[in-house]
């Protein structure tokens, strides 16, 4: 099979690292996905199968090789998100395009654990700088449903631009639901990576969340 652009790939940015899922992260992975179900679960694909069957240790070997194979293909960057070494979440960069195109879309979680230390940001600003870079993309989407506030803040802390709304758009946790897509193309960044953009931004009032 011929080489694919950018894949695979460790991409990082100070602590922040991404990397491709390994069989080994099976026992991690499952364990962060259990506890987390209340956090994740209302931002997730809707499923036939309950939580526990979804996320336990021996439902990785197939999700894993199913990442895998999509990454070989170029059909996607199945990124697990590592901070200071330790995985702490998932960058899926799908709908990889060639061509005219040249697009991707990126979804994201992280441990609910290690939520509000900016960990997402950086993974996306590197994720889109890598798409630009050795992947050849032109443009990275992020579709974020109006209610997830947190997800919100992450394309605000990068800047990216309101795109368009998309009327029950996805099929998440059990039904069609509207999703408010943001974009990013390469000219945006005049020359700049996002990593640095992104350092160049004033940090988050300590008002914001009540953590004053
Ligand atoms: C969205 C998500 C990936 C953000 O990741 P993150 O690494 O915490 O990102 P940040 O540190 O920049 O925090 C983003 C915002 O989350 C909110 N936040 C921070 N800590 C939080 C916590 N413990 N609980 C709830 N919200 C929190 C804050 O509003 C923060 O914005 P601020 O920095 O201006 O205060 C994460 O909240 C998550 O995994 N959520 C569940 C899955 C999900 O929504 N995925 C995205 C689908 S589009």
């Amino acid at each position: 099979m011929a080489k694919v652009p950018g894949w695979p790939a460790t991409p990082s940015a100070g602590p922040v690292l991404l990397r491709a899922p390994r069989l080994r992260d099976a026992r991690t992975w499952s364990e962060i996905r259990l506890r987390n179900e209340r956090w994740l679960a209302p931002w997730e694909p809707s499923s036939p199968h309950d939580w526990e069957e979804r996320n336990s240790v021996g439902a990785w070997p197939a999700l894993h090789s199913a990442l895998r194979s999509g990454g070989r293909k170029g059909l996607m960057l199945p990124f697990m998100i590592c901070y200071g070494g330790r995985l702490v979440g998932q960058l899926n960069v799908s709908n990889v395009v060639h061509g005219a195109l040249r697009s991707c879309t990126v979804g994201y979680w992280v441990d609910e654990a290690m939520a509000g230390r900016g960990i997402t940001p950086t993974a996306l600003a590197v994720a889109v700088d890598h798409c630009f870079g050795a992947v050849g993309l032109h443009r990275v989407e992020v579709d974020i449903r109006p209610e997830n506030t947190a997800s919100l803040r992450v394309v605000e802390k990068l800047g990216l631009r309101r795109e368009g709304f998309y009327e029950r758009f996805l099929d998440i946790d059990g039904g069609w639901r509207d999703h408010i897509a943001f974009a990013i193309t390469v000219e945006e960044l005049n020359g700049r990576s996002m990593v640095s953009r992104l350092a160049a931004l004033p940090p988050a009032p300590a008002w914001r969340n009540g953590r004053a």
